[in-house]
């Protein structure tokens, strides 16, 4: 099949190249031409596994292909994914004035029957929008899907080609055949949905994952409190089948640009339809909290954090990405700086984009740099390569384990004072 996919950040560039995998011809639009100039020359802008090597073998076997031109990505296309961004506006709801662009250029220059699929995380009730603005233009047939994605960060390709369950919402048998079509040659349960519960799929599955952590972070305050352990607690906890030991992991919690963002415009959905958002209001908070409770177990272990050096191992949101968006590493780095804290810090993908966001903090080569000289050490991404230093090499005795790595006795017996979160 012929598909455009519009918008090449990580959702597009994932769902183009994997689409051409599974033998569909793409073609990627974007309105960044720098960023199409290199998609073209093969150069893969974004570190995510598996996906430098779709792109090169794709440009080569013709399937995969990239233009800033709205109207030749689409000329032929069966469906059009919308993949562009929508980032939050001061009050956490979603800022769509880019799909509306979209919805416009489509508009304009589609002369054939698509089927236009929303990609992109948005607000229930905003395929009804993009069908509005359509048929305002469109002098031909279309349809409208909502095909939400699922994808993990630095999993991405895998969770595309092997996904949990793919989620199809349409509103008419022409729309769902070829939505259908699109992914037949994935072997994934398929759930056919009318347009409003995909959406709202989408959001709940984000909200719903980070309560899951948040409430683990809960949790592991009481724990600190009375001598159990975070970890073994939800090992039994999440033995039962019907929670799961999944994302029920305490630490310095969630971040990046999807739970945030999407906890977010969920409350403010939730509130325009006056359905009490209490419960995940609780859960950005509980967020929020855990921070400032490592900067707190920081200033217990220093006294006032004011002119010491603290090391920060770790910049990205999480392990195996490059992204600092809205990362907890680095937002934490702000926290311990605002009380005066002077930061030395590593990551293995992501210090070019940390540079980009922070400031006065002395980048180091890896983990036995960062720690030299410093008065405390914070572990705040679990990269493996954290996970596996020899930790004799360290040159520091103060330590807190904010993703809770290592075992408590054995660090205490290498002579570490330790802190983790929620265990002694
Ligand atoms: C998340 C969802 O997992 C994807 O299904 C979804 O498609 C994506 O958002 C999106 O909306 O695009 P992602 O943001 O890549 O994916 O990252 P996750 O692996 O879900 O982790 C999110 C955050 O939660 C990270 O900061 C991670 O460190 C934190 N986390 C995760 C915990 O603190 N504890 C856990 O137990 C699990």
């Amino acid at each position: 099949m012929k598909i455009a996919v519009i918008g090449t950040g990580y959702v597009g560039l994932t769902t183009g190249a994997c689409l051409a995998e599974i033998g569909h011809d793409i073609i990627g639009n974007d309105i960044d031409e720098q960023k199409i100039a290199k998609l073209k020359k093969g150069i893969c802008p974004i570190f995510e596994a598996g996906l430098p090597e779709l792109l090169t073998k794709h440009l080569k076997s013709g399937r995969l292909s990239f233009t800033t031109s709205i109207k030749d990505s689409i000329k032929d296309a069966e469906a059009i994914f919308i993949c562009v961004g929508t980032p939050p506006k001061k009050d956490g709801s979603p800022d769509l004035s880019f799909i509306e662009q979209v919805m416009k250029d489509i508009g304009a220059n589609l002369k054939h029957y698509a089927v236009i699929v929303e990609k992109s995380t948005v607000p229930v009730q905003t395929a009804q929008w993009m069908k509005s603005l359509l048929a305002k233009h469109l002098k031909t047939d279309f349809d409208v899907a909502v095909n939400p994605e699922f994808l993990r960060e630095g999993t991405s390709v895998h969770d595309f080609l092997h996904p949990d369950r793919i989620v199809i919402g349409t509103e008419t048998a022409k729309a769902e055949k070829v939505m259908s079509a699109v992914y037949a040659p994935i072997k994934a349960p398929i759930m056919h949905t009318n347009l409003e519960s995909a959406e709202l799929i989408k959001h709940a599955s984000n909200s719903f994952l980070s309560a899951k952590i948040s409430f683990a972070n809960m949790v592991s305050q009481l724990c600190e409190k009375t001598n159990a352990d975070i970890k073994t607690v939800m090992d039994g906890v999440g033995m039962d089948k019907r929670i799961g030991r999944d994302f029920l992991n305490a630490g310095l919690g969630y971040g990046g640009f999807c739970f945030p963002k999407d906890v977010d415009a969920f409350i403010s959905v939730l509130k325009k339809h006056k359905v009490d958002a209490s419960l995940l209001e609780a859960v950005v908070e509980i967020n929020e909290a855990q921070r400032a409770h490592v900067v707190d177990i920081a200033k217990e272990l220093l006294g006032s954090l004011k002119n010491k050096t603290i090391a920060v191992l770790g910049l990205a949101f999480k392990p195996n990405t490059d992204d600092v968006r809205l990362s907890p590493a680095c937002l934490l780095i702000e926290d311990l700086q605002k009380q005066g804290a002077k930061i030395r810090s590593t990551d293995p993908e992501a210090l070019e984009n940390a540079k980009k966001i922070l400031k006065n903090v002395t980048y180091c080569k890896d983990a036995y740099e960062t720690a030299e000289g410093a008065d405390l050490l914070i572990l705040a991404t679990e990269w493996s390569d954290f996970k596996t230093m020899d930790l004799k090499k360290l040159k520091v005795k103060k330590f807190i384990d904010a993703r809770n790595v290592f075992n408590p006795v054995e660090m205490k017996k290498l002579g570490f004072e330790y802190r983790s979160i929620g265990r002694k």
